[in-house]
């Protein structure tokens, strides 16, 4: 067998690994016996040298038969999970999940904590009075029948490759390479338990794919490793040179979800969910086309059976249902400032990754690993790219609970988006479909 520094060799030099040998690194690594420093050497040579596709599907195999592989064959029917490669302010999950299975497609979804910035889906539903994140098993799989959606914090044991290399490479330096995105992303689904995955690529400032090329190569390298592991894979990629929506913060994007599932979200929001849907319904069987897919969702918003799946589901996790009728039942912020514009001009566009450090100054997110989160805390937008504003009017609405934090958080946020004199071209928010 070969030492585990002959396998670093190997990759520094660019030499293709066997199945066995990424197998070997991976266990090797999840057991102990190879160290972070080896890990770390590794993962650099992967992110300098790359990996074919064939060694990635090893690698996410590999990865996600590490620990335990949740098994949701008691569920009926294709189970149809989404991920989104992170983004600022992406409240999609939200939405999705009790839209979708309130048109009869079930969505068990095991989410990560990340480690991103601002706040991640789980952080959003706890700030929920009352959500817990954490049920065994056995009521994962009950609720997912009774209701059609629960979204659980992913527990230690499934992927446990995927925590260890993520925690790892964030401190290394190598998080955007393709070949450990894939891994990392295709792998969770496939210890998660999913048939079939709706993946959205973000593209622009807020994301890890800074260009539409990379954007492009990962989208292709998802979908080709997906399905060389059996699983059928949608890719969509979208635009993130503007946050999705106007609120960044956990009940702030709460109560957005809320309003989206009502009809009364944001269009760009309302129009990805309703695409992201329209794929998970096809995938899941219930609509012929996505056509098909659209006109049941779009029915459900109107007929109010996505808000009630909603209420549904959060009184299934514990939490305050009511806070569906009434948003001003999340935790509010004692303290509000709006930033105005300090000039007029148009909307040019947004340093997206400096608006979600304007929400984590604000206390929306963590600036390291063990800082708690203000759950009331973040920030709304009241602009889009391409509008007009004249001087004054306001760009923003803070939300913190210490006032101390407005005066940098403004700063950032008001370097973060950009003014000029000329209208700018239209920011599409579907790169492809
Ligand atoms: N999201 C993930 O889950 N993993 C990555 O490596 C990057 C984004
Ligand atoms: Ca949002």
């Amino acid at each position: 067998m070969k030492q585990i520094v002959e396998l670093i060799e190997n990759k520094r030099d660019k030499l293709e690994h066997s199945a066995e040998d990424v197998q070997r690194l991976v266990s090797a690594y999840v057991s102990g016996e190879m160290p972070d420093y080896q890990m770390s050497a590794w993962l650099m040579a992967v992110l300098l040298n790359g990996l074919s596709s064939d060694e990635t599907a090893a690698l996410t195999k590999a990865m996600a038969e590490s620990g335990r592989m949740v098994d949701l064959s008691e569920i009926p029917g294709v189970k149809v999970d989404k991920h989104s490669t992170g983004g600022v302010g992406d409240t999609t999950t939200l939405v999705l999940a009790p839209l979708v299975a309130s048109c009869g497609v079930p969505v068990a979804k095991m989410s990560g904590r990340g480690l991103g910035h601002t706040g991640g889906t789980l952080d959003k539903l706890e700030s929920i009075p009352g959500f817990s994140v954490n049920l065994e098993p056995e009521a994962f799989l009950a609720q997912v029948r009774d209701v059609g959606c629960a979204v659980i914090a992913q527990s230690a044991d499934v992927d446990p490759a995927d925590k260890k290399m993520y925690a790892l490479r964030d401190v290394t330096g190598t998080v955007p390479s393709v070949p450990l995105i894939v891994g990392s992303i295709i792998s969770k689904k496939v210890a998660g338990g999913a048939n079939a995955i709706v993946l959205d690529v973000k593209v622009g400032s807020g994301s890890f794919m800074k260009t539409e090329e990379q954007a492009k190569a990962l989208a292709a390298e998802l979908q080709r490793v997906g399905e060389s592991l059996g699983r059928k894979v949608v890719c969509i990629r979208t635009d993130m040179n503007q946050p999705l929506g106007c609120a960044v913060g956990n009940a702030l994007e709460v109560a957005e979800a809320i309003e989206t599932l009502k009809g009364d979200g944001p269009a760009d929001l309302t129009e990805l969910c309703i695409v992201l849907g329209a794929k998970m319904l096809v995938l899941g069987g219930v609509a012929d086309d996505e056509r098909a897919g659209r006109a049941l969702l779009l029915d459900s918003i109107a007929q109010g059976r996505a808000i009630q799946t909603f209420a549904d589901w959060v009184e299934a996790q514990g939490g305050d249902p009511r806070v569906a009728d009434d948003p001003s039942l999340l935790p509010q912020a004692a303290h509000t400032t709006v930033v105005a514009a300090p000039r007029g001009g148009f909307i040019t566009g947004f340093d997206t990754e400096g608006v979600g450090r304007a929400a984590m100054l604000l206390g929306a997110g963590r600036a390291t690993k063990d800082d708690t989160i203000d759950p009331a805390a973040g920030l709304v937008l009241a602009v889009r790219a391409g509008e007009c504003v004249a001087e004054g009017d306001p760009l923003a609405t803070l939300y913190a609970s210490d006032d101390s934090l407005f005066a940098e958080a403004s700063s950032r946020l008001l370097a973060s988006i950009h003014i000029g004199d000329a209208e700018p071209e239209p920011i599409p928010l579907f790169h492809e479909v």
